[in-house]
């Protein structure tokens, strides 16, 4: 397997910062996989997708030790809008994005940038209205649109690039709940049918877990645990004592461990805690 993400010895600290934002990193991700990303506010996470991105060191201003490698090449060495066409960003605040004056502009514009054919952007740019739902917003401009409606043309403008790496930096903190099942669907979609590497940074777990083949939980400027998602889950002391409450099915279950009245695996879900439940009382 090949790593997309191949990051050593990695600290970074902003200009005129006590700290650094992130300290001493190590972290790998192979092609193909799916990682999802938590921890509290000021943890490292949206500056780790910086560094990835080349936002850093290009557009901030700080002290770098260690290595940033995507696809195999430092960061440095990508020559000016080279990086951009191979890994796309969601960030969490998609006004920032946002130069166009329709959303179909708006979608249309990052294809041009990358030098599509017409003919190649009619086709994704349907593809892409398609797979978000945007059919009936493409002729209104971004500014005239509700917050959830944003997210998903910011996300729709990244996937019309076909990045072979996505990073999604808590891309459903505008979303009710309907919404935000409908950005984890795409993803789904994503995830079966291309073969992306997909890194979510995101507070709600209920639907980014059982996407999930790997968790990190980062906190102080470090990444403290990596490893499969249910793996992942089983240290739920280290968890909670970072502020991360497991999904609830998963926390219910050990509950009922703690108080001796279950034992074996946990579920993920709330589908694969029914079973579970539905077993242990038959
Ligand atoms: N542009 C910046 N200049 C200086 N410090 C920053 C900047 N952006 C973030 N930081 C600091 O870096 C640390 C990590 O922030 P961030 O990566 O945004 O964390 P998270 O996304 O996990 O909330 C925080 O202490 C934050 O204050
Ligand atoms: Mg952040």
């Amino acid at each position: 397997m090949t790593s997309v993400i191949d990051i050593k010895e990695y600290t970074w600290r902003y200009l005129h910062t006590e700290t650094p934002a992130l300290n001493s990193i190590d972290l790998s991700i192979e092609e193909g996989s799916f990682v999802g990303i938590i921890g509290p506010n000021g943890a490292g996470k949206t500056t780790l997708a910086y560094s990835v991105d080349g936002l850093i060191p290009g557009q901030y201003n700080g002290i770098k030790k260690g290595t940033v490698k995507v696809f195999g090449k430092e960061v440095e060495e990508y020559k000016t809008g080279e990086l951009q066409q191979v890994v796309g960003v969601v960030f969490s605040d998609p006004e920032a994005q946002f130069t166009a004056m329709t959303v179909e502009d708006e979608l249309v514009f990052g294809m041009e940038n990358i030098g599509l054919t017409i003919p190649e952007i009619r086709e994704r740019l349907e593809w892409v209205t398609e797979l978000t739902g945007l059919s009936d917003l493409l002729l209104k401009p971004p500014y005239e649109i509700s917050g959830g409606q944003k997210q998903r043309v910011a996300l729709a403008a990244v996937l019309a690039m076909k990045p072979k790496l996505l990073i999604l930096d808590e891309p459903t903190s505008m979303l009710d709940p309907v919404s935000r099942k409908k950005i984890f669907e795409v993803l789904k979609i994503l995830k079966t049918e291309e073969d992306n590497t997909i890194v979510v940074i995101e507070h709600s777990l209920e639907n980014l877990v059982p996407l999930a083949d790997q968790m990190i939980l980062m906190a102080d400027s470090e990444i403290i645990l990596q490893d499969s998602t249910k793996e992942f889950f089983k240290e739920s002391g280290l968890l909670l004592e970072k502020g991360v409450y497991p999904p609830g099915a998963l926390h219910f279950f050990h509950e009922l461990s703690n108080q001796g009245l279950y034992r074996g695996e946990y579920p993920l879900t709330v589908e694969q805690g029914k079973d579970l439940l539905r077993q242990l009382i038959q």
